[in-house]
């Protein structure tokens, strides 16, 4: 998770926001969205914003699963339409993901990762023959989150199944989210919906279809990848 990740640079990160900013950023750039800049602070949101044409920049904000008030959108996948966000640069805080992101700008190679691109996120890696790759889950406000547990084990799972060599997993977090992954892998809408964050949606207002769209696998070939400091663009 975001608050424990090492002070290093590895060679490949993937940040993992199940729910739902990593699954908004892939829809997003499918969608046509030039680029996706994202910040933790929301002053320098929009300072940055405010020196964008303001036809061609839209501000995302999300705080706890809700839209910021004055924001252009929310979090939600199914809010970043071809109509809403093509060709526009997207300004982006949410609570968990993005914090993520910067967390980890310093990675030679850094993609954003939801179970619908799981499989072009992964084949990306394979393409890359990398020493190390890092993959964070971005939990909920430091503690840990089941629907990011899982996105790892798949990516995990894909990679042992189509890497032509070794895959080596260092860490007992990645070996458990394999076996969560397992568990759960025919089921994905209902771990979703068991997970806390899933509950937390629900309980906020109708976001089903939002639960849906995220928990779909393998459907985009979009990968989301930092193409300067903080800004992510299709690859
Ligand atoms: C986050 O960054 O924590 C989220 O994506 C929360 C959400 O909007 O569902």
């Amino acid at each position: 998770m975001a608050d424990d990740v090492p002070e290093i640079n590895p060679d490949i990160a993937v940040v993992i926001d199940v729910l739902r900013a990593t699954t908004t950023i892939s829809w997003a750039l499918k969608n046509g969205a030039d680029s996706i800049q994202v910040f933790a602070d929301l002053d320098l949101l929009n300072k940055s914003a405010m020196q964008w044409d303001s036809d061609k920049r839209l501000m995302l904000g999300e705080r706890g699963g809700k839209k910021l008030k004055g924001f252009d959108l929310g979090n939600s996948p199914l809010s970043v339409t071809k109509e809403t966000v093509f060709g526009k640069r997207l300004f982006m805080s949410t609570t968990n993901g993005t914090k993520s992101l910067q967390k980890v700008q310093n990675a030679k190679h850094l993609f954003a990762m939801g179970l619908p691109n799981r499989k072009a996120v992964a084949e990306k890696i394979i393409s890359l023959s990398s020493e190390n790759v890092l993959i964070l889950g971005s939990g909920w406000e430091g503690s840990y989150s089941l629907e990011d547990s899982l996105a790892a084990g798949a990516l995990a799972e894909y990679l042992r199944n189509n890497c032509s060599s070794e895959v080596n997993i260092v860490n007992d977090e990645l070996q458990a989210s394999l076996a969560l992954w397992r568990f759960w892998e025919n089921n994905i809408l209902e771990c979703l919906k068991t997970a806390t964050h899933g509950k937390r949606l629900t309980r906020i207002g109708d976001y089903e279809d939002d639960l849906k769209c995220c928990s779909e696998l393998d459907c985009l070939e979009i990968v989301p990848t930092q193409v300067e400091r903080g800004v992510i663009r299709a690859s």
